[in-house]
């Protein structure tokens, strides 16, 4: 079965992708190649980020390896928070006060829409590959549910009439930007391994 690595850490994250991959793929961690170092995103953009990741891992532990980012994009705001979506309210803010700083920055804006983007990044036999998943939908106006994380409370998609964290991971597991994007990662190992 085709081994690859998973540049992070989020047991969510891997839990997702080996749900995906079961019985195709061997997905390892950076716990499981003994990489305990942080990887520093300096990019300005997700592609930059998440390629930042996968080549770091490929020149310093040899292995083939993808890496994820994701970022909130807001139309009213020009794509922000976007690659900064982590860190929007200042280094070592809360996914609460991302929020309320989202929001303020959106009172008296009618324009709500917004987008979830993911993109991973893949290196695999000496050459770069890049997959994409975007979620459309609109920020509302105050926090909503308790399951998630990150922007989840605020962000409704398109066609339903609840937030990320009011429909809960299985349901949002299935149509998320990360789960999209993952799922074209998968598509493609599978057919070349
Ligand atoms: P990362 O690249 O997956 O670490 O995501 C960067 C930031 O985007 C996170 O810290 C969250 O604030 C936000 N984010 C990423 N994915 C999600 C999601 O599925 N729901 C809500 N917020 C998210």
């Amino acid at each position: 079965m085709k081994e690859m690595v998973f540049a992070t850490n989020n047991p969510h994250k891997l839990d997702e992708i080996r749900k995906i991959g079961e019985g195709r793929l061997r997905i390892l961690s950076l716990a499981d190649i003994d990489c305990h170092e942080e990887i520093e995103e300096t990019g300005n953009t997700l592609e930059e980020n998440a390629l930042i990741k996968a080549r770091f891992i490929k020149e310093k532990y040899g292995y083939d390896c993808f890496a994820d980012d994701t970022g909130l994009e807001v139309d009213a705001l020009k794509g922000a928070p976007g690659v900064y979506s982590a860190r929007y309210a200042g280094e070592g803010c809360s996914f609460t006060d991302n929020m309320d700083k989202l929001l303020t920055a959106l009172q008296g804006i009618e324009n709500r829409t917004a987008q979830f983007r993911t993109v991973i990044a893949l290196v695999l036999n000496g050459k770069e590959y890049l997959f994409d998943g975007v979620i459309k939908g609109k920020i509302i106006e105050e926090k909503r549910g308790s399951t998630g994380f990150g922007y989840d409370p605020i962000f409704m998609p398109d066609g339903y009439d609840k937030t990320f964290a009011e429909l809960g991971n299985e349901v949002k597991n299935t149509i998320s930007h990360r789960a999209l994007a993952m799922e074209k990662l998968v598509d493609f190992l599978i057919f070349h391994s």
